[in-house]
């Protein structure tokens, strides 16, 4: 179960991270892949790592703000003969309360977080639908299911993901496709590290999931696998939450 041999697959932000961990597990899982980060981030890392796979691995330079460079790299991504499967994984967060947010910071994550990652699918349905098959897979959070102090742009932007599925998920599941979110927990990565080596707000994460730990980008990638895979025909429309029960409660 859940194998993807024969299957391709493009990732965007999969620089560093939960991207690269997702890149990986597609690929483990028999996937071809493209990784994609903004043209200036080096993805030699993560093809570095995907090598041992033994899948096709192609790099691509796409700035998900810039609708050009998105739909020049989803048609690059049709390179191996197709699309089957794209996960919206390239995201910000750059916290600030609310008295504080400017419309530059509002901007920026909508316009990443957002307006990317809902361009990157449409493009990609394009492909899509025509095949009659596909599976798009965004990487929302725990932040767009609950309101975290201090973050209310990134929190609007993960709750806005979580409505674009729901509604894309809709459309699209007459063509053979699905459209669904992976709403991860805390996991140590780039974005995360600053703020968890503080360790007041490193126990009050650690105090708000249930299981007693911090998710992994393994964890995540797991469940993007299995939202590719064809025994997730059902699954449409949704979000999975990878978070430990945090938002149980
Ligand atoms: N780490 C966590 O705790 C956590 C939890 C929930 C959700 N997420 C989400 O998971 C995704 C990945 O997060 P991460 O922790 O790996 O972050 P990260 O900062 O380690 O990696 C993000 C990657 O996205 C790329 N990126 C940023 N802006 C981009 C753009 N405009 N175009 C293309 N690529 C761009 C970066 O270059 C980087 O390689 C994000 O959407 C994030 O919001 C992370």
């Amino acid at each position: 179960m859940f194998r993807l041999d024969g299957r391709t697959a493009l990732v965007t932000g999969a620089a560093t991270g939960l991207g690269q961990a997702i890149a990986l597990a597609l690929a483990e899982a028999g996937a071809d892949v493209a990784i994609s980060d903004k043209p200036d981030v080096s993805l030699d890392e993560t093809a570095e790592k995907l090598a041992a796979s033994g899948r096709r691995v192609v790099k691509l330079g796409i700035d998900v703000r810039d609708l050009e460079q998105i739909r020049a790299g989803v048609k690059a991504a049709e390179h191996f003969g197709g699309l089957d499967i794209v996960v919206n994984n390239a995201g910000i967060n750059r916290p600030l309360v609310g008295l504080e947010v400017t419309p530059e910071n509002w901007d920026d994550h909508f316009a990443t977080n957002v307006r990317g990652g809902f361009f990157v699918a449409q493009e990609a349905a394009k492909m899509m639908i025509p095949r009659g098959w596909g599976r798009i897979i965004f990487i929302s959070s725990q932040s767009g299911l609950i309101g975290i102090p201090g973050q209310p742009v990134y929190c609007s932007s993960k709750g806005a993901i979580i409505q674009l599925v729901r509604t894309l998920g809709v459309e699209w599941a007459k063509h053979g496709l699905t459209v669904n979110s992976v709403a991860p927990t805390f996991v140590e990565t780039n974005l995360t590290r600053k703020r968890l080596e503080n360790p007041e707000f490193r126990a009050f994460v650690l105090g708000k999931i249930p299981a007693g730990k911090l998710a992994t980008a393994e964890d995540v990638a797991a469940a993007v696998v299995y939202l590719a895979s064809d025994e997730a025909e059902m699954v449409n429309a949704t979000t999975l939450s990878v978070d430990g029960g945090w938002t149980a409660w």
